[in-house]
């Protein structure tokens, strides 16, 4: 991503010529992102202290272990976090804006199976039935994923992040 973004004139250059496409995968909830790439993060880390590492979880007994760990999120830092987040996103989105591309939510596509039909159209191939094989990871309320809780709550309730909070998908 970092590398995407500062080398965007080149990369998008790049792409017309080659007439690359891409797909912008985004979450509407960044809340939920963030603690997903923490653990992810923590996931990566431990995989690599035991020398494997498997960035998609197939087993249901490893996510259940995986899903045990709960991030404690920098409450001081969070709102300008997710900030962060929103403007390198909306970047991102002008960068790319005259690429052929095609933006796609997470939380859309979970609860709307269509869009992934969207995505083959969008791809030029064959329709086909996708099934993921994934795991999720995390199952439940956002507010039993995190260490914190109470802190994120309180650094949030009353801004126009508030949604983030109570959104489940
Ligand atoms: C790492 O390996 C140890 C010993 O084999 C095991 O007990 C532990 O659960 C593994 N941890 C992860 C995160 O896979
Ligand atoms: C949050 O991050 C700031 C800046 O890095 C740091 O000064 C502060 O101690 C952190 N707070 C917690 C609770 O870790
Ligand atoms: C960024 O935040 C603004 C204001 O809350 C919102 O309208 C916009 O959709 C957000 N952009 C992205 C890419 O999430
Ligand atoms: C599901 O997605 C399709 C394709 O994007 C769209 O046409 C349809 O309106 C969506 N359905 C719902 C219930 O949102």
């Amino acid at each position: 991503m970092e590398g995407l973004m500062q080398n965007h004139e080149e990369i998008a250059e790049y792409f017309r010529i080659h007439g690359v496409s891409v797909i912008f995968l985004f979450r509407r909830n960044l809340l939920r992102r963030m603690i997903s790439v923490l653990a992810n993060e923590y996931d990566r880390k431990a995989k690599l202290l035991n020398g494997t590492h498997k960035s998609h979880t197939h087993s249901v007994k490893e996510a259940e272990i995986l899903a045990k760990y709960k991030p404690k999120i920098n409450a001081t830092l969070l709102k300008q976090n997710l900030r962060q987040v929103n403007d390198t996103t909306t970047k991102a989105l002008g960068y790319f804006k005259s690429t052929r591309h095609i933006i796609l939510y997470y939380e859309d596509v979970v609860k709307n199976r269509t869009k992934l039909l969207d995505v083959q159209d969008f791809l030029k191939v064959p329709r086909m039935d996708l099934k993921s094989h994934q795991v999720k990871i995390h199952k439940g309320s956002l507010s039993s994923q995190v260490e914190n809780w109470n802190d994120v709550n309180k650094a949030l309730i009353g801004t126009h992040y508030e949604s983030f909070l109570h959104q489940d998908h």
